[in-house]
């Protein structure tokens, strides 16, 4: 059976004077996720969005809203979130004084838990919460910015991910999915995946290459990505 892979392109990109119409474009065009990136000034030198857009989008579309929250603390944010329509809260080990709560609170709340790994951070911090983890996000940038280049460290992190997944999941017989965020472009999503990832994040490569002449703008873009994923 053919492996299932997941597009996420992420709205740090996106027209923002248009946001709504940037996210029903892209979910036609193709894509599965909405990446929604909040940054707070704080745990990472930019300031993006918050729960009153993350509601305002949320009757727009059925597609999964993965927030990605790049803010510290966590834990007061995240019901929040949860009320606003998330469907997967992310966070960073760094920005919580008790992972294991943060993870239980998310899931209390409604909503798919993840937790995401800057380029330096182990992935031992996995091994005690498994149990309360649905995906995995390996940055392959530091946080805080879109159109930074892929760090190719990754990919072997990604297989370090992928394999410690697989035994979770051949032990246990729960899914979880292994994304990854920063510099993903069509010339290299092929690799990226051959190195474990399925999820896959993609701001500039996506919203920088909409096109007039396609009927949803990222009709084109979106199947370059399937095309590749498709060699793999
Ligand atoms: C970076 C964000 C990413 C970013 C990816 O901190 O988490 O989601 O938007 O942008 P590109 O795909 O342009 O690297
Ligand atoms: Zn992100």
């Amino acid at each position: 059976m053919a492996k299932q892979f997941r597009i996420a392109p992420s709205i740090l990109s996106a027209n923002f004077a248009k946001l709504g119409q940037e996210i029903t474009d892209v979910i036609s065009s193709g894509a599965d996720i909405i990446h929604f990136d909040v940054m707070d000034n704080h745990y990472v030198p930019n300031l993006t969005i918050g729960p009153l857009v993350c509601e305002a989008i949320r009757p727009l579309t059925d597609a999964i809203i993965d927030v990605h929250l790049m803010v510290k603390p966590v834990d007061r944010i995240i019901p929040d979130f949860a009320k606003a329509g998330a469907s997967i809260i992310t966070f960073h080990p760094e920005a919580s004084e008790h992972i294991d709560r943060s993870l239980a609170l998310i899931r209390q709340s409604g909503c798919k838990a993840g937790l995401v790994f800057n380029p330096a951070t182990p992935l031992n911090l996995l091994d005690h919460v498994m149990d309360k983890v649905d995906m995995v996000l390996l940055m392959s940038v530091n946080p805080g910015f879109g159109g930074q280049s892929f760090i190719p460290e990754t990919l072997n992190k990604l297989r370090a991910a992928r394999q410690k997944i697989d035994a979770y999941t051949a032990k246990t017989g729960k899914e979880v999915w292994l994304e990854v965020d920063g510099g993903v472009k069509v010339d290299n999503i092929a690799e990226i995946a051959s190195a474990g990832a399925d999820t896959f994040v993609a701001g500039s490569a996506v919203y920088g290459a909409g096109k007039d002449s396609d009927p949803y703008r990222y009709d084109s873009i979106i199947s370059a990505f399937r095309a590749e994923l498709a060699k793999v």
